[in-house]
């Protein structure tokens, strides 16, 4: 059978008015790799998989959430759309706003955008517009613009991004024939963990394929769920989560409390160890996409998670290429030889050795 994005998919599931005129780039149905020498290493007998939403169209998991956010306008002539972003949401909503014949307007926080994402956006025609801010201010002024000016606001307060974005838990229903024990990921402004809380009740009601703990980790200079209070001035390398105030910040604190869940933050260095981690698995996501390997690997340290003969799901939620320059500003520059077989047998000799 022909798939045809997460909306057809889910038909039926996806909560969408009746005028709504699908926009696709076929995202969704992305894989659950199995990660066997990870967990061994973490330290248990306990299968453990990590679903790479990185692999989707614009490569993060927020194509799940725009494929319904621009369905739900195209089917209402809105000719623009506006957002604020860290990235993801940028490139994703200019992508299918370019692919619904729209306009697309995205807010920045200046100079903290990574490379991958800012190309993305230019590449598919957004017109971008730098804030010297933060992703909260650039959010707060989208809020506005879209009541004052003719577009249609794409942010995650909008609920057809939720509607989409859960469709990501029936997938993992779907693959593992039930939910996992626990689900980890990371949060930001907290439209993601709120869409797979829904997402994993809609399917429990339906399909009885019970409920996951859910465990949610910010970056540790911008934790305003586990602190309690906003962040004003949030930092981290981890420019996807660089978040002080989430929009969503009470639905995802109910989704830890009504799953039996913890918010966790984790250290930019943790970050990018378990970016490394996954990495050497063939798993190359971006710095936030780690937090819920290295929220994971945490608790079991810490001996807050018994992992024994559970089956736990990362979410990866967006690839490395969205983020050279943190591999690329770390790493030694590879050694350059001449072109010739003499000068490669010496290295050979040594490369080859083990
Ligand atoms: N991981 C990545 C790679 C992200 O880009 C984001 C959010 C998150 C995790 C957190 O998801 O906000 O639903 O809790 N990125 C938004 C953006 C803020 O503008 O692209 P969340």
């Amino acid at each position: 059978m022909r798939y045809e994005g997460v909306l057809d998919q889910y038909k039926g599931l996806v909560d969408l008015p009746a005028y709504s005129q699908t926009i696709t780039l076929l995202e969704g149905n992305t894989p659950l790799i199995p990660l066997p020498s990870l967990a061994k290493e973490l330290g248990g007998e306990f299968e453990l998989y990590a679903k790479f939403e990185g692999l989707n169209p614009t490569g993060s998991f927020k194509d799940r959430g725009m494929t319904a956010a621009i369905s739900e306008a195209a089917g209402r002539n809105v000719r623009t759309v506006i957002c604020a972003s860290t990235g993801n949401t940028a490139a994703s909503a200019a992508a299918y706003a370019a692919r619904a014949g729209m306009n697309s307007i995205v807010l920045i926080p200046q100079g903290k955008v990574a490379a991958g994402k800012l190309s993305g956006a230019v590449a598919y025609g957004a017109r971008i517009i730098q804030i010297s801010g933060s992703f909260d201010d650039a959010l707060s002024l989208v809020l506005e613009m879209s009541q004052k000016y003719p577009c249609a606001l794409v942010n995650s307060l909008n609920p057809y991004r939720l509607e989409g974005q859960k469709t990501a838990a029936f997938e993992i229903c779907d693959t593992l024939g039930s939910a996992p024990d626990w689900l980890c990921l990371p949060v930001g402004n907290a439209g993601n963990i709120t869409s797979y809380w829904m997402g994993f009740q809609q399917y429990h009601r339906l399909h009885h394929t019970g409920l996951p703990h859910i465990l949610g980790v910010q970056a540790a200079g911008a934790a305003p769920l586990v602190l309690g209070h906003d962040v004003e001035h949030p930092e981290t390398l981890a420019t996807a989560i660089r978040i002080g105030r989430p929009a969503r910040a009470e639905q995802a604190l109910q989704a830890i409390e009504e799953s039996n869940g913890r918010m966790v933050a984790v250290s930019d260095q943790e970050l990018l160890t378990m970016q490394q981690k996954l990495a050497s698995e063939g798993v190359w996501v971006e710095p936030a996409s780690a937090a819920g390997l290295a929220g994971l690997a945490a608790q079991i340290r810490e001996d807050r998670i018994k992992v024994a003969g559970k089956r736990i799901t990362i979410i990866c939620t967006g690839h490395g290429l969205k983020d050279p320059d943190i591999i690329t500003s770390r790493m030694a520059v590879p050694p350059v030889l001449p072109a010739n077989l003499h000068a490669l047998d010496e290295v050979l000799n040594t490369l080859t050795e083990t």
